[in-house]
């Protein structure tokens, strides 16, 4: 079997969290409804089976290999067959054997990719490390011969599914859509994960958070948000499996976000009303006609459904393996400006007016600019939003920050604000700075940033200076 053929093969598991099972029909993952909407409920149906082939539900995931997760993933040869256990050589390049001491391993998949069992999916029993037997949880229905290769993944995603469970999915909910039931209470509301757009990261404004960066919201929080810090509760491969977790939802999110919108081109939600009224023929008619047409795309594996999800969920990979690069992450050219009085002003000056801080964040910085005040335009309509101010991507209102609070969210190192005001906030207004703007520049507004709370706070005679010609509405002592 060539590579590319098995890469698209997928692991099955079982991922029932034994005390969390609650209501089973409560346990799927719910459907982009917001993205969904004006696609033709059959198609919607077609993506929702194509899902379901790829990443199961979330008491039976599957492992689709293509993607970029870090499964927890060893492969090997059998050596020897008794009964439902067998002894194997691993691959070592190829296997993560640390993996298999994974609390989860019970219940990970097992896929032959030769033999008589070739492409075929089980689920394991145990793994003993003294001689390197496996036992499957239930019968080969043919028996794996001496020579068969074999993959064994999923303990890292069954683990990461079951911390989830636990510890995120009353904020971020099943399927990581942000609308778990304590959601509702919260502003801002817990990330949305299927956008695959995450804010606070390291990389440069048009890649992916790298897994370090999901690592570090998560272990340390987001302040002034209901977002918890998870260290140190939860241990450094706990963490590791959490991300994982995260990532293969976000991934799964977006194929669904990316399926939908291609398939609405076609499949419309009022296409047979219309058409009905257009030729003169009945709506069951045209119905019909949509349903053979829909069938024909499904099966279709050259230009149908089989090759948007090929190329769709590439593309998806490539973008998270981006993430991973080294060179993608922003390093200042320049060490930081030496935080003096001096540097304070000229980035004063330049977040009044070039760098255009101001119209959001107000002359004082308070979060109150005049953005904030108008109707802003809406990428995804083309119109104005209906109500005034910022939204983000995910279609909420969004307020620019506070700053002379001092509270950030991304992290208060000087790096972490040269990293947000550099590269902007993904998914929010909050801009990139053009290219004109010097390195050097950006350090003189970081410093400026960080010395606007005790700017504002100080009394009035003490910071009463203002930059030339920009009077500088005063802050009120707290
Ligand atoms: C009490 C509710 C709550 C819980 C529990 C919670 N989160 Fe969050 N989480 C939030 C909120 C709110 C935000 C959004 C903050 C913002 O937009 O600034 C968020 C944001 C995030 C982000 C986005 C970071 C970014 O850069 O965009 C990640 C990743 C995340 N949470 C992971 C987790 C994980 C993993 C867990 C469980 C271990 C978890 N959260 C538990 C409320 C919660
Ligand atoms: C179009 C509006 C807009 C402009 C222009 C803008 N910001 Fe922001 N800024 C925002 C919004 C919105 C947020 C909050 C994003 C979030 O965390 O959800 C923000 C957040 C921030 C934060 C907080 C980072 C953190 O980790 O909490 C800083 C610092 C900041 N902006 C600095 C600046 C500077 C400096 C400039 C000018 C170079 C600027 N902003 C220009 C909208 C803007």
């Amino acid at each position: 079997m060539s590579a590319r053929v098995w890469q698209t093969l997928v692991v099955v598991l079982a991922s029932a969290v034994a005390g969390c099972g609650g209501d089973a029909s409560q346990m799927q993952f719910a459907e982009n409804t917001t993205v969904a909407k004006p696609v033709h409920h059959k198609a919607r149906a077609a993506v929702k089976k194509t899902l379901v082939e790829h990443f199961g539900t979330p008491l039976d995931s599957v492992a689709w290999l293509k993607l970029p997760v870090n499964y927890g993933k060893a492969e090997g040869t059998v050596k020897s067959v008794d009964g439902r256990s067998f002894i194997v050589e691993f691959n070592p390049e190829a296997s993560d054997l640390e993996s298999l001491k994974s609390p989860e391993l019970t219940r990970a998949g097992l896929l032959f990719k030769s033999g008589a069992n070739q492409g075929k999916s089980f689920l394991l029993a145990s793994y003993d490390a003294s001689d390197k037997s496996f036992e499957a949880l239930t019968a080969f229905e043919a028996a794996p011969a001496d020579g068969d290769q074999f993959v064994v993944a999923g303990q890292n995603l069954r683990h990461g599914r079951k911390l989830y469970a636990r510890h995120c999915q009353h904020c971020h909910g099943v399927s990581g859509d942000g609308e778990g039931p304590t959601a509702q209470y919260l502003n801002p509301r817990p990330r949305d994960y299927r956008l695959g757009v995450f804010k606070f990261t390291s990389t440069n404004k048009d890649t992916k958070a790298s897994r370090e960066d999901l690592k570090r919201i998560v272990s340390q929080g987001i302040p002034g948000t209901y977002m918890p810090a998870f260290v140190p509760m939860l241990k450094d491969h706990e963490l590791t499996s959490l991300i994982e977790y995260i990532r293969w939802l976000a991934m799964r999110g977006e194929v669904e976000v990316q399926l939908l919108k291609e398939l609405k081109n076609d499949f419309a939600a009022d296409r047979a009303k219309k058409e009905a009224k257009e030729s003169n023929t009945s709506t069951s008619e045209i119905e019909k006609q949509i349903a053979k047409q829909l069938e024909e795309y499904e099966a279709n594996a050259a230009e149908g459904l089989p090759a948007f999800l090929e190329s769709a969920s590439g593309d998806i990979a490539g973008a998270w393996e981006g993430a991973e690069a080294p060179e993608t992450v922003i390093v200042p050219p320049v060490p930081r400006v030496l935080d003096s009085k001096e540097s304070r002003e000229r980035g004063k000056l330049m977040f009044l007016k070039d760098g255009k801080c101001v119209n959001c964040h107000g002359p004082a910085g308070k979060g109150n600019g005049f953005q904030t005040e108008d109707y802003q335009k809406n990428d995804a309509t083309g119109g104005l939003f209906e109500k005034r101010g910022l939204h983000d991507a995910w279609g909420e209102q969004i307020k620019p920050r506070d700053l002379t609070r001092g509270i950030y969210r991304g992290g208060r190192r000087p790096i972490d604000i040269y990293r947000r005001i550099s590269q902007g906030i993904k998914g929010t207004p909050m801009p990139a700075t053009p290219a004109t703007v010097t390195p050097e520049q950006i350090w003189d507004l970081v410093n400026y940033v960080l010395s606007v709370p005790f700017e504002s706070a100080a009394p009035k005679a003490a910071t009463g200076s203002s930059v030339e010609g920009h009077p500088v509405e005063q802050g009120h002592p707290k």
